[in-house]
């Protein structure tokens, strides 16, 4: 019996381990919007359906109507959105 009781605690630390592990990468990957810059949004988010466009690709008129067609289709939050613009329009 003392074994059973040896083994289960052994169990639940082992799964207390991964969890708060998991949880502390977790934590740690996923930075709040304040922190993330337009270049990591549009790093992250734009290649998920296409490739990176360069900044350079369209000038700053299309890229204020690009950045609201895309912020749709990526689900970003308007602040996400205007990051992204104003660092493709600070890089063109
Ligand atoms: C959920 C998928 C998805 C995400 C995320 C996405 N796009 Fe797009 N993008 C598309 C699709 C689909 C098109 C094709 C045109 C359309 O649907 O309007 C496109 C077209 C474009 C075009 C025009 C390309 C051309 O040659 O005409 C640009 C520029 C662009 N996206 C920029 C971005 C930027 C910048 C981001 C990140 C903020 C982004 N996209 C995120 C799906 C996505």
């Amino acid at each position: 019996m003392k074994i059973i009781k040896v083994l289960i605690l052994g169990i639940t630390v082992a799964v207390f381990c991964v969890l708060t592990t998991l949880n502390t990468s977790c934590t740690s990957t996923k930075q709040s919007t304040a922190e993330r810059t337009g270049v990591q949004i549009w790093g992250e988010n734009c290649v998920r359906c296409h490739s990176t466009p360069s900044p350079a690709a369209y000038n700053d008129v299309d890229w204020e109507t690009i950045g609201l067609h895309m912020r749709l289709r990526g689900n970003l939050t308007a602040e996400e959105a205007a990051k992204v613009v104003e660092f493709m329009q600070s890089a063109n």
